[in-house]
């Protein structure tokens, strides 16, 4: 199929044949930075922006360095830095960037929906790195395939998302890839985290931990989301780890083939003991390195690119 997208702002409206587009485009990158010269054409003489305005490492620095791949050039904008402290608004920030010929501007925003306004008037392509808690469709787009890379499929396979899905745009953006691509989502941690209203997205919802694991084929474990949480949903961390975090004790209860997932950052001691995450069934980092190539992906095919030029 031809992709015809010029921005990615959500996992939720691309269809099943898309994700699929995006993450065949994503093992051609990936086959790329392999290479000793790692460096490609398809962005020559484009200017990327890095608008983040809230902290990130592994978004901010994978997307700079997939522009930087894709040869194009790359402009990070600090917002502590920046006239947005002076009062000035995101759309006139935005119109004064396209004054200066920026072609991709990739947008992380407390502001769901922050993407999506941006998209109604710009003239560059829009990019969400993260969108409050509505959506992180990279994250979602590299999740998934390292799943599939690891797995060789998506379709059948019992995923647990683990934590605060609530306030996570990661499950969210994972949900949607994931049941599009025919894999089976369950929901587990708290129920103030994890209420059942998530079933109308066509998950299952459990509150027992060694129920969502012990048919889990891939567990994905998500950090408690502090800075989005207005209101106390648990009695304390220590409650949280007691109750759900994940330790040698329930790693019993998980396949020895599953693998073990975070997007993060990881609160080593609180969702996941250290072991774990440095462990033979985790492939965190993996799932860092996969970014790179999904964002190359994405940066590529939102610029016009084909699916068949990447070589
Ligand atoms: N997973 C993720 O979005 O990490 P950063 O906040 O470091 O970008």
């Amino acid at each position: 199929m031809t992709w015809t997208r010029r921005h990615l702002l959500d996992l939720q409206s691309l269809t099943a044949e898309e994700l699929t587009v995006i993450l065949d485009t994503a093992r051609s990158f990936k086959a790329i930075n392999g290479r000793s010269i790692k460096r490609v054409p398809p962005l020559r003489g484009k200017t990327v922006v890095n608008l983040f305005v809230e902290p990130s490492t592994r978004t901010r620095i994978s997307f700079e360095l997939a522009a930087v791949r894709l040869s194009a050039d790359v402009v990070n904008f600090s917002a502590e830095a920046s006239s947005l402290k002076k009062g000035e608004t995101l759309r006139d920030t935005i119109r004064n960037l396209e004054a200066l010929n920026a072609d991709i501007i990739i947008l992380r925003h407390s502001a769901s929906g922050a993407p999506h306004y941006l998209a109604r008037f710009a003239s560059a392509h829009i990019i969400n790195a993260g969108d409050g808690a509505h959506e992180h469709p990279t994250q979602g787009l590299l999740d998934t395939f390292t799943i599939r890379e690891r797995k060789g499929r998506v379709a059948g396979l019992n995923v647990t998302i683990l934590g605060d899905i609530l306030y996570s745009r990661v499950a969210r953006s994972n949900i949607w890839a994931l049941l599009k691509l025919g894999a089976k989502v369950t929901l587990c941690g708290p129920p103030t985290l994890v209420p059942k209203v998530f079933e109308q997205f066509g998950c299952r919802v459990t509150w027992n931990l060694e129920e969502a694991l012990r048919d889990a084929d891939v567990v994905n474990l998500l950090r408690i989301q502090h800075e989005r949480q207005r209101v106390t949903m648990f009695p304390s961390l220590g409650e949280y780890t007691a109750l759900f975090g994940l330790n040698q004790a329930r790693m019993k209860w998980v396949k020895p083939d599953a693998l073990i997932m975070h997007p993060g950052p990881i609160n080593r001691g609180v969702e996941i003991e250290g072991e774990i995450a440095d462990g033979p069934q985790s492939v965190i980092l993996e799932q860092v390195t996969n970014g790179l190539a999904v964002r190359m992906a994405v940066l590529f095919l939102v610029n016009g690119g084909k699916a068949t030029e990447t070589e």
